[in-house]
């Protein structure tokens, strides 16, 4: 198998058991979180950020915000206005003490909201890690609701038959292999 797939398909295996192993054992209230907690190390965040190119007047959205670090990213280093969509409230907790120490709270908001019912309209820049199955789920929405222009990054996975602008792969501190893919919004598309 090629080495690049390797931490993927790890990361997918380890995911899709966790998130069997939440549905089966947690309460109803539970139930919408439908992707594990993983966090993107802070050195693919900076270059998923990089690869949307995110400029002044961009409004960044991360669907499944984990504990902010995105969001508070792109607000610390661009000056945009960010967005995080986050279910769990232990990872909003997170995400509210990370704002605070990064002095972005004029910048980013987080909002207890399901991912799937998420209006992607003002966003001119999206984020997502969260699933294959997950990001199909979505991109319905984006194609709907985002304007021509708008770019999305998914971390380690891509989007079906829609293919990307570009793919790279990246080492993170421990060498561990991550897989980033971009897109632009076009008209049009259905
Ligand atoms: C793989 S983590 C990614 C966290 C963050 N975006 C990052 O890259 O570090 C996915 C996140 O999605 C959240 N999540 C799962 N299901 C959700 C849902 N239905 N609506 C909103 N967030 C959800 C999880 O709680 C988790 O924090």
């Amino acid at each position: 198998m090629n080495r690049f797939w390797r931490t993927p398909l790890l990361i997918l295996a380890v995911m899709s058991v966790s998130a069997l192993a939440l549905n089966l054992t947690l309460a109803p209230a539970q139930e919408a979180k439908i992707v594990p907690y993983v966090p993107t190390p802070q050195e693919v965040v900076d270059r998923m950020l990089e690869l949307a190119q995110v400029k002044k007047g961009d409004v960044v959205y991360d669907l499944g915000s984990g504990d902010g670090r995105i969001v508070v990213t792109a607000a610390k280093k661009y000056g945009v206005k960010a967005i995080g969509f986050e279910i769990d409230p232990e990872r909003i907790k997170e995400s509210a003490e990370n704002i605070k120490k990064a002095g972005v709270a004029h910048l980013v908001e987080i909002r207890q909201q399901d991912i799937r019912t998420v209006d992607l309209s003002p966003a001119s820049v999206l984020t997502m890690y969260l699933l294959p199955e997950v990001n199909l789920m979505i991109r319905p929405n984006i194609w709907k609701q985002m304007k021509p222009g708008s770019r999305v990054v998914s971390h380690d996975f891509d989007m079906g038959d829609w293919k990307p602008l570009k793919k790279e792969n990246i080492k993170d501190g421990s060498s561990w292999d991550h897989t980033l893919y971009l897109w632009h919004v076009e008209a049009g598309k259905k």
